[in-house]
């Protein structure tokens, strides 16, 4: 039997997490939950979604809310941690100072991670140093935006006791898999990069790359939500299908724009539409669930809608593949329980990738067991993808260190140096414009 601690319990997407979890009938498993929140308000609404979303499951795990950090770790097996340091309202702020200077303002990629990164690293220090401090043995799921910066960033006081997960990268490969008509089962995906800066290379069914077939297969290439954005003439130009993040990469000039002519950012709108949510639980409490569950239709339903135009809606096949909540679970089983199983996750490089440092945190197919995960043997990065990937892993290390000496000026060469960030004037903007100066 095992205890859970989830950071960010107030979340909107925990519910998801418990979810998984109710289905989850294994031995050993989780079966208590802590969730932690420096909002008492929202961990009270999640844990209205979370009694109601257990009704009538007999062997639901126990759910407790804690808004003191070291008392929610204490004792923790696993530990998932999926914090917004600053909230959506900074996630808003980190997209529009961008936006007004030109260049992408988006979560995770360009220079809104790199802010994003600077304000969550100091919190995501202290959480490391509180999990060794009272909870040694923990195992650490790291969700947290930027993930793989945030994840390097954590390895450095916890070692190998952290990995970072991302659902894009298996949602990509099944999606592969299923437009050839395969079972995702029963593929491997050859997939390499950073956190949401990876490709996929090749994919084997019955030892045979099924890849270049894909490509050159403009019918079953229009079933792939990341095809249909990059364009089947370029992903084929590519030879490798590409996480939908390589967007911002590609056609960076109409991401921006894009983004620009909408009324409002990915990051507004949810700030809109949570604020509704916890006012509507708070309200009634008793319809929590329902609350929940209609809004997490309307956040599918415009899902990267800023790139891509509101109609284009996830299909249940796309849902169907478990999400981040999916590749927790299938982490945690495999710890637990021993099932060895294949899972891309973020870790540390080692010499997996070579041209990348050795503790640089990548994103690549692992060994998962009881011992927690190790990098499979991969083919190397080469070309353009490894340019890429060095330059960007070089911008998130700044970004770490600059953050973890409190550097302003760091900072400003982490800016600068994106590939994104089209001028060092740019650069010394962005920092004012987030208000990180001297
Ligand atoms: C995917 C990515 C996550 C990211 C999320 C944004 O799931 O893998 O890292 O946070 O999309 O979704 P949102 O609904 O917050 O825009
Ligand atoms: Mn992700």
């Amino acid at each position: 039997m095992a205890r859970l601690t989830v950071l960010g319990g107030g979340g909107f997407r925990v519910p998801l997490v418990h979810g998984a979890l109710l289905g989850d009938h294994g031995d050993p498993r989780v079966d208590e939950v802590v969730l932690h929140d420096v909002d008492q308000g929202r961990l009270d609404a999640v844990a209205h979604v979370l009694a109601q979303q257990a009704a009538g499951v007999p062997d639901a795990p126990r759910v407790r809310t804690s808004t003191v950090l070291a008392d929610a770790l204490e004792g923790a097996d696993f530990v998932f941690s999926a914090v917004r340091v600053g909230g959506l309202a900074g996630r808003s702020r980190d997209e529009h100072v961008a936006l007004d200077l030109g260049v992408l303002g988006q979560e995770t990629t360009g220079p809104g991670g790199i802010a994003y990164g600077w304000r969550t690293i100091p919190v995501a220090l202290e959480v490391a140093r509180t999990v060794n401090r009272v909870a040694p043995g923990a195992q650490v799921i790291n969700f947290t935006n930027p993930a793989g910066m945030i994840t390097e960033a954590m390895q450095a006081e916890l070692g190998a006791r952290v990995v970072g997960i991302c659902d894009s990268p298996v949602a990509l490969a099944r999606r592969a898999a299923l437009a050839l008509g395969l079972d995702p089962a029963r593929t491997h995906a050859d997939y390499a990069g950073l956190n949401h800066l990876g490709w996929l290379r090749a994919l084997v069914h019955d030892g045979v790359d099924v890849l270049p077939a894909l490509l050159a297969d403009p019918a079953a290439l229009a079933t792939i939500e990341e095809a249909r954005l990059l364009g089947a003439d370029w992903v084929a130009a590519l030879g490798a299908l590409p996480n939908e993040y390589l967007y911002y990469y590609y056609y960076a000039r109409d991401a921006v724009a894009a983004i620009r002519s909408e009324p409002q950012t990915r990051g507004d709108h949810l700030l809109r539409t949570q604020q509704q949510f916890y006012a509507d639980v708070a309200a009634e409490p008793d319809r929590a669930l329902q609350h929940w569950r209609r809004v997490r239709r309307e956040r599918d339903a415009s899902y990267l809608a800023e790139v891509r135009g509101a109609d284009d809606e996830r299909s249940e096949a796309d849902l169907a593949g478990g999400g981040y909540e999916g590749v927790a679970l299938a982490y945690m089983a495999a710890v637990l329980r021993g099932e060895t199983t294949t899972m891309i996750l973020d870790v540390r490089n080692g010499s997996t990738l070579p041209g990348l440092p050795p503790e640089a945190v990548v994103e690549v197919p692992c060994l998962v067991d009881a011992t927690g995960a190790r990098p499979l043997a991969t083919a190397p990065l080469t070309g353009h993808q490894l340019g890429l990937v060095q330059q960007v892993k070089e911008v998130e290390q700044r970004t770490i260190a600059a953050a973890r000496d409190q550097d302003p000026d760091a900072l400003v060469t982490a800016f600068a140096l994106h590939p994104l960030v089209d001028s060092v004037t740019v650069a010394r903007d962005l920092a004012r414009g987030y208000g990180i100066t001297r």
